[in-house]
């Protein structure tokens, strides 16, 4: 079936990407693209640099790199800003991080070096763990938000950068649930200059980001940019939005087996998951109110990869547990340890263990510079609001009002691979394939 192909401007000048936080995550994925663009790294885990899309038939041989078949920002054209609670460079906040070693940070200290922070919006009662000094003052919420729009603006003439995309990768908020006032644009307004405590910190960048046209991706698990206000005034601006949080680790790999599970008829008694994790996400996460926001984020999928309800008799009643265990040792380097139960013919029983001995900010960094990539191109196409198709990067995807979200990593990848087809006006691929076998 032949579709219509969307315009797309062209990715002229240079990409200014601003990280809302500079920690583990943001570090790694600063001196992930530095050394790639020196030459003394390869993209690995980035599907816009190493992926390929199939295009045609598959006896075409066209499976072109996906940044050679759309047109995405390259990576000598981007530019990095942050904001964090803390002054220190990239080059010191890296080297708290730890995730990286010290040489490799010290072969990229003067890029890294050059890249300090801008003042934070932050409240300790949304991150009790946390304590900086390089915070924003304002007599309101919306005081706070045109600061960030001004801080957006002075380095977008600075760097002189055609266009901004933004990526929540701070901490992980405290939770909260949706209420009226974020409802709608005007609600939310009125909160912002009210300082209501209902309106937390990461929304007052996501709100900022959209006034100004700046597509926004939030890669932790707080609600953000997903209330109906902001999602509103995405669609009314015109601005992509995604989230929530990264999908690395163990939810990753949950999102890789359970569908494996679902697609033979294989049962589930119950899945226990439990996390070692001593860096400084783990240190936040340690707080229940913290955890809680996670927790919601990491359970949801299960329960629709399997669908109990359509499913009864073999996923009506399993248990589903996710612990998260700050242990220092470890620091960045997780460990996930999943068991699994499961049951087959004639009801056996049967076990799956996996210990993923992962490094979470190693799984997250490629994500951070895919999702940049395809929220600017997606702007650049006129895409505007929830961008579903990078539900492949979410633990918890953001999808339309009264639609479930899509878990399988496989269905993710399929849809966003015939979404790049369909800004392209190529054939989208159904995987039919009965053209190979007819006379
Ligand atoms: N690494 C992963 O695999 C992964 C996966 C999913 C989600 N995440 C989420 O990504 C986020 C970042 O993870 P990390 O390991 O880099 O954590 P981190 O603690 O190393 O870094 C977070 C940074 O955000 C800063 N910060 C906190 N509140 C801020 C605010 N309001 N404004 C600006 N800066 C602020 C902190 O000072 C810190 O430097 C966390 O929310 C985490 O849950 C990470």
């Amino acid at each position: 079936m032949a579709v219509k192909g969307v315009e797309i401007a062209p990715a002229n000048g240079k990409l200014g990407i601003l990280l809302v936080g500079l920690g583990a995550v943001s570090t790694t994925f600063v001196a992930g693209v530095e050394a790639v663009r020196k030459g003394t790294a390869k993209p690995f885990g980035s599907l816009t640099q190493m992926g390929t899309i199939r295009l045609g038939k598959r006896t075409d041989n066209r499976s072109p790199l996906i940044k050679d078949f759309v047109p995405l920002a390259n990576l000598d054209d981007v530019v990095f800003g942050a904001w964090d609670i803390f002054s220190d460079s990239a080059y010191e906040a890296a080297l708290h991080a730890g995730v990286l070693e010290k040489a490799l940070v010290e072969d990229l200290r003067e890029q890294l070096d050059s890249l300090k922070p801008m003042s934070a919006v932050f409240s300790h009662n949304y991150v009790k763990r946390l304590n900086g000094t390089n915070i924003k003052e304002g007599k309101n919420k919306m005081e706070l938000a045109e600061q960030l729009m001004a801080d957006m603006a002075n380095f977008k003439e600075e760097k002189g950068c055609d266009r901004l995309v933004i990526v929540w990768a701070a901490s992980t908020e405290i939770f909260l649930e949706p209420s009226e006032i974020h409802q709608t644009v005007e609600a939310f307004e009125k909160a912002m200059y009210d300082n209501d405590e209902r309106i937390a910190p990461s929304m007052i960048y996501a709100y900022a980001a959209i006034k100004a046209g700046v597509p926004f991706a939030n890669g932790a698990p707080n609600l953000t940019v997903d209330i109906p206000a902001l999602l509103q005034l995405a669609e009314q601006n015109g601005v992509p939005i995604c989230g929530k949080d990264f999908k690395t680790g163990q939810t990753l790999m949950k999102t890789i087996i359970a569908p494996g599970l679902k697609a033979r008829m294989l049962g589930l008694d119950g899945w226990y998951s439990t996390n070692i994790l001593g860096n400084r996400d783990g240190e936040v996460l340690d707080d229940p109110e913290n955890f809680k926001t996670k927790e919601e984020s990491k359970l949801s999928v299960l329960e629709t990869i399997l669908q109990p309800d359509v499913h009864p008799d073999l996923y009506g009643n399993f248990s589903h547990v996710v612990r998260i265990n700050y242990y220092p040792p470890r620091g960045d380097n997780k460990e996930g340890w999943d068991a699994i139960d499961i049951f087959g013919w004639l009801g056996y029983k049967m076990q799956i263990k996996v210990d993923f001995l992962c490094r979470d900010s190693i799984l997250a960094a490629p994500l951070v510079l895919d999702l940049a990539l395809f929220m600017d191109l997606a702007q650049r196409a006129g895409m505007k609001g929830i961008q579903e198709w990078l539900s492949f990067y979410f633990k918890a995807p953001q999808t339309a009002d009264g639609l479930y979200p899509e878990h399988d990593i496989f269905i993710q990848l399929k849809k966003l691979k015939n979404t790049l087809r369909y800004l392209m006006d190529e054939e989208l691929i159904t995987h039919l394939g009965l053209e190979y076998y007819e006379e």
